[in-house]
């Protein structure tokens, strides 16, 4: 199979990369990566000498580029984007570009190139907010709340309209919360993690009692491998993992593994608009795709600190030159003003 990955220097991305080449041996890959703040090549570096891989540094909204590339692909996986919440608030301009227009350049270069699968890998957060209560099935209507989340709703909306005015054969993904190997530290697990080994205090969201559907990396990625070997055309599968948590309990978990003091928790300024809770009901994916998570938050949060705990070169390269300034924007003010707050 010749496949064409999006976005296969980030974090999903590289995890997607290295498990498609231990799945199947007659595979060759092109991971095409415009190497933003997210992207970097050493999460794949020992891939460099196979001759199965070859990664190629551009932008998903480059038509030209993209439809040379597409030519005599078998499949696309779609992982490409901007990612992150927060950034989405400071300014939503990358994430329109990006997430919107990247995937119809995408999209368009697949139907004339009649590519045979394109997967779509998008989040829970297109669904919007949940209460106390209940789970979202695929049924559930989109409402986005983020920029972020609206933008990948709106990429979301093209492919189906792919799907029902030209019949290409796309199969969306909703993947909950990822943590794991290689996620950039802006997300709030390796944050919470390099802060701490580093002895500084972790930002938490207003009281922590956000709740997130937790996801291994290597279980979204196996979801996201059997949706694009068993995936219905023209289906959406939701890919959650089995633990909700709280980000307080959450944190308090991290923390108690790298043998941290709570007083390094600091309540700050709420993120605007902040949903107060996902949870996906996965049983389509089960039956159909026959796919479960395999890995428990418990576990998986051991893996997770032990791998950054073994990487601390990769973690201070990652906290390096654009991710201060971005520290201080996000949290300098938030941090001041969160001394006070704390309950
Ligand atoms: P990430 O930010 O770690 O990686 C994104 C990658 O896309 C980077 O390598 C970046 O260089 C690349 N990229 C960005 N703009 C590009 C462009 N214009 N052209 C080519 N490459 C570009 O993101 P991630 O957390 O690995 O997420 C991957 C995908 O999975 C995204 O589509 C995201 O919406 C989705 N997703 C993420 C989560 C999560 O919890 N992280 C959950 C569900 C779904
Ligand atoms: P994040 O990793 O940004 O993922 P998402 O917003 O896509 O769910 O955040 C996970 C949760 O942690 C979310 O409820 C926001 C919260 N959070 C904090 O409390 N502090 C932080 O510094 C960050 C980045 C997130």
């Amino acid at each position: 199979m010749r496949l064409l990955v999006t976005g296969g220097a980030g974090f999903i991305g590289s995890n997607f990369v290295r498990h498609a080449l231990r799945a199947q041996r007659d595979l060759e890959l092109t991971n095409l990566d415009a190497l933003t703040y997210a992207g970097n090549l050493e999460n794949l570096a020992e891939l460099e000498a196979d001759p199965r891989y070859r990664f190629v540094h551009g932008d998903i909204c480059d038509a030209a580029l993209v439809d040379r590339l597409m030519a005599g692909q078998d499949a696309v996986v779609h992982l490409a984007a901007e990612s992150h919440v927060d950034r989405s608030i400071l300014d939503a301009a990358a994430f329109i570009r990006t997430n919107v227009q990247g995937t119809q350049t995408l999209l368009d270069a697949a139907r004339r190139r009649q590519v045979a699968r394109f997967v779509h890998v998008s989040t829970d957060e297109v669904y919007g907010s949940l209460g106390a209560e209940g789970k979202f099935t695929e049924a559930s209507p989109l409402a986005p709340n983020s920029p972020y989340a609206a933008s990948k709703a709106a990429a979301e909306l093209l492919v189906r309209a792919a799907f029902h005015t030209h019949g290409q054969p796309v199969v969306i993904t909703r993947g909950s919360n990822n943590y794991g190997p290689y996620q950039f530290p802006e997300k709030f697990i390796p944050l919470a993690i390099a802060n701490a080994l580093a002895g500084q205090p972790v930002p938490l969201y207003g009281e922590g009692k956000n709740v997130r559907n937790w996801i291994h990396v290597a279980d979204h990625c196996a979801g996201i491998w059997a949706a694009l070997e068993r995936g219905r055309a023209g289906a959406v599968y939701n890919l959650g993992g089995d633990d909700e948590v709280d980000n307080l309990t959450l944190l308090r978990r991290i923390l108690a593994r790298l043998g941290r003091d709570e007083s390094l928790i600091r309540f700050v300024p709420d993120r605007p608009g902040h949903d107060f809770r996902y949870a996906l009901d996965s049983a389509l994916a089960r039956r159909e795709l026959g796919w479960r998570p395999a890995l428990s938050l418990d576990e998986g949060l051991d893996r997770t600190v032990a791998w950054y705990r073994a990487n601390g070169a990769w973690l201070e390269r990652a906290r390096d030159g654009a991710y201060r300034s971005y520290y201080e924007t996000q949290y300098r003010a938030r941090l001041e003003r969160g001394q006070e707050a704390r309950p």
